[in-house]
């Protein structure tokens, strides 16, 4: 129970990875608001975490909203005292296509979403930290955002954005206890590769030298080691999480 008594909201906390990370901070011993767009399963994850015996509250927000983030912080801050952990996980994947046939609104939303959410979600969450001279921020990028991916330019751009965001914050606050990195996983098990072709989920598993997708619970497990105190001495990085993928 390393995370007694801290506060930490996870975006995209309904769901596959933010699910998982959800559960792992509640069993350290933190209080967990599950904070997503889909409150129906924000709700659910929170209660079924509330009946193994952890805390958890379920909170509705759209992240792309300012409005409705700067709401989350102060509500949390108010009812809860603090935030110490916030962990940026919500995300969407956008359309699949050639660049030439992507639309301004779908390059708009998927950065407001994955980008502008992060940055909102940080920008609202700093204030109070900086004050209690204390904080854990981790965002969730992806290895597409170093090495690029066709078919995928926008959530590819928002996620590289991720990084050099993470990167940026992190120096920019580096004296005043709060921290700020990020995970860049690779495929991880979820809904999504239940709906790739068997072709298209074979050529991923290829480029993957651990033969297998990561699992969220794996996500959690490195998070939750960079939500530590025991992490003190990192900020403004990048941590692969991608069964040796990664080169650099
Ligand atoms: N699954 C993967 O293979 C993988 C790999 C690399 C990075 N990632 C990143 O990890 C994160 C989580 O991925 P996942 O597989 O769990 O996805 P998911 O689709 O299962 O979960 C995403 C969650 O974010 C929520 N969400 C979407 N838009 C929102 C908004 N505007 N405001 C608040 N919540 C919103 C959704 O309701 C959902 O609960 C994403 O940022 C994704 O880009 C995923």
């Amino acid at each position: 129970m390393k995370l007694s008594g801290q506060v930490a909201i996870v975006t995209g906390g309904a769901s596959n990875i933010g699910k998982a990370v959800g559960w792992r901070l509640a069993r350290e011993g933190a209080q967990v608001i599950i904070a997503d767009i889909n409150f129906a399963a924000a709700e659910k994850v929170a209660a079924d975490i509330t009946e193994a015996g952890f805390k958890a509250l379920p909170h509705r927000v759209d992240v792309s909203s300012k409005k409705e983030v700067q709401d989350m912080i102060r509500k949390g801050e108010e009812e809860l005292g603090r935030i110490d952990i916030l962990a940026n996980v919500a995300g969407i994947l956008g359309p699949s296509a050639p660049v030439s046939e992507i639309s301004e609104e779908d390059w708009d939303r998927v950065l407001a979403i994955n980008l502008k959410g992060t940055f909102l979600c940080c920008q609202a969450a700093i204030d109070g930290m900086i004050k209690r001279g204390y904080g854990r921020i981790v965002n969730i990028s992806s290895v597409s955002g170093k090495e690029g991916n066709p078919m995928l330019a926008p959530y590819v751009s928002s996620k590289a954005g991720v990084i050099a965001f993470t990167k940026s914050l992190g120096k920019e606050i580096a004296k005043t206890g709060v921290t700020v990195n990020c995970i860049s996983p690779t495929m991880i098990e979820g809904e999504l590769v239940k709906q790739m072709s068997e072709s298209y989920f074979q050529s991923l598993l290829d480029k993957i030298p651990m033969g297998r997708l990561g699992k969220p619970e794996e996500v959690a497990g490195l998070l939750n080691y960079l939500v530590s105190d025991e992490a003190g001495f990192i900020t403004g990085q990048c941590y692969d999480l991608s069964g040796g993928r990664s080169v650099y």
